[in-house]
């Protein structure tokens, strides 16, 4: 069985790819086909997102289809960036310039003020219309400043307080045990196995 990452994004495709070791399947993303159309991820939530992209991959590639949104939540922001993370910055805007937009915006507010949560919406499509929508999160806290290389995104100013952390100082394992992906994954592994070996 083919399954088919609606991302481009390499971060995301590392995580899943180890999540999903032994099952029977090929497993292909976006960066396979760099002529690929682009779909606009214009909606206000996470699940409008991740159900045009994967509905519209799964007819164009004509596989099993996996999308992934996510958002980081910011208590002390009223829930933002969330659906916005990826241009927090502004169009274009890389995770450094992300990161450092929220740091300024936080500067001066103490440790007890800067709860936030990750969310990641899947939503897995097959060529032939089953859906399948599901959701992971992850709380934890905006550090005072960046640390740790491994990762990508917000993951080095993601504080895990239960480890005193940041996610890019874990290994991606340790991650994957605690992330918004990987309990979302963990849900929709259950509905993956009616379509491959496990
Ligand atoms: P999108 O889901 O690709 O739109 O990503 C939204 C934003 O959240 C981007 O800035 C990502 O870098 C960031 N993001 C998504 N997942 C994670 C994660 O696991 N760690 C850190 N940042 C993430």
């Amino acid at each position: 069985m083919e399954l088919f990452l609606a991302t481009r994004n390499e971060g995301k495709i590392r995580e899943i790819r180890e999540l999903l070791k032994g099952y029977d399947t090929s497993i292909t993303s976006l960066r396979d086909y760099p002529n690929a159309p682009e779909v606009v991820e214009n909606g206000e939530a996470y699940r409008d997102n991740v159900l045009k992209k994967a509905r519209f991959f799964a007819r164009w590639a004509g596989s099993l289809t996996l999308a992934d949104d996510s958002g980081l939540e910011v208590d002390y922001l009223q829930g933002r960036p969330g659906v916005f993370s990826a241009r927090y910055a502004g169009d274009g805007a890389d995770d450094r310039e992300n990161n450092r937009k929220l740091l300024r915006n936080l500067k001066g507010i103490p440790r007890k003020k800067r709860g936030a949560v990750f969310r990641c919406v899947m939503a897995l499509v097959s060529p032939w219309g089953d859906e399948e929508v599901v959701e992971g999160e992850c709380r934890g806290q905006i550090a005072l400043e960046e640390r740790g290389k491994r990762g990508f995104g917000y993951d080095p100013i993601f504080v895990i307080p239960r480890y005193g952390k940041t996610v890019a100082e874990l290994s991606i394992a340790e991650k994957n045990r605690l992330s918004h992906r990987g309990k979302a994954l963990r849900k929709l592994k259950k509905i993956l196995k009616r379509y491959v070996g496990a």
